[in-house]
């Protein structure tokens, strides 16, 4: 009954592809302050290492979502659990998430967001899972695809655990 953990995607990996992924987003916001938007709990550590990567102004916002209750296959449902602090009007948003399964999360936010009259909204998903989409959601910057697995480490979690492993892992029960 014991699980395992099999490696997938190596902490140096992950800076390499972080360091990427920021010069791009500047690349694409020039001359712009940029909203990040954390989504708790599992951007944190991705939104801490990205923030870094993005060269000029950035401002840190968190939104809370539940849509997982512990489990390891989506609910469907999903809920704000902690709303932002500021007004994104006028902003340029970029949404930052561990990873886009279904994209039922993904496609709530945007909606919810929009309305708000950002001046833009992009996404960045640490991870993206395509072959489990069930509706179709722009992810403007990818770190890594994975295949249909359930992943922990970095942030992501299974039942609060493995969030503080440096790397990605896949969790074979
Ligand atoms: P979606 O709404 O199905 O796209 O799922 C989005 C959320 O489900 C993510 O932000 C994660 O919190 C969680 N999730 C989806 N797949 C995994 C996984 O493989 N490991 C850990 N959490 C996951
Ligand atoms: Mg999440």
């Amino acid at each position: 009954m014991s699980a395992t953990l099999r490696p997938l995607i190596p902490a140096e990996r992950i800076a390499a592809r972080i360091a990427e992924m920021g010069q791009q987003i500047r690349a694409d916001h020039p001359d712009c302050s940029i909203t990040v938007i954390g989504v708790l709990k599992g951007s944190f550590l991705f939104l801490a290492d990205l923030v870094r990567a993005i060269p000029g102004d950035v401002r840190v916002e968190f939104l809370g979502v539940a849509s997982y209750h512990g489990g390891t296959s989506s609910s469907g449902a999903v809920q704000i659990t902690q709303d932002l602090r500021a007004s994104i009007e006028g902003h340029a948003c970029l949404i930052v998430e561990d990873i886009v399964d279904t994209g039922l999360t993904m496609d709530y936010l945007l909606r919810t967001l929009q309305v708000r009259g950002p001046a833009s909204i992009r996404v960045a998903s640490l991870l993206d899972k395509p072959s489990n989409r069930e509706i179709d959601v722009p992810v403007d910057y990818v770190g890594f695809t994975i295949p249909d697995e359930f992943v922990v480490g970095y942030g992501l979690d299974l039942g609060e655990l493995y969030r503080n492993l440096p790397y990605v892992a896949v969790y074979e029960p």
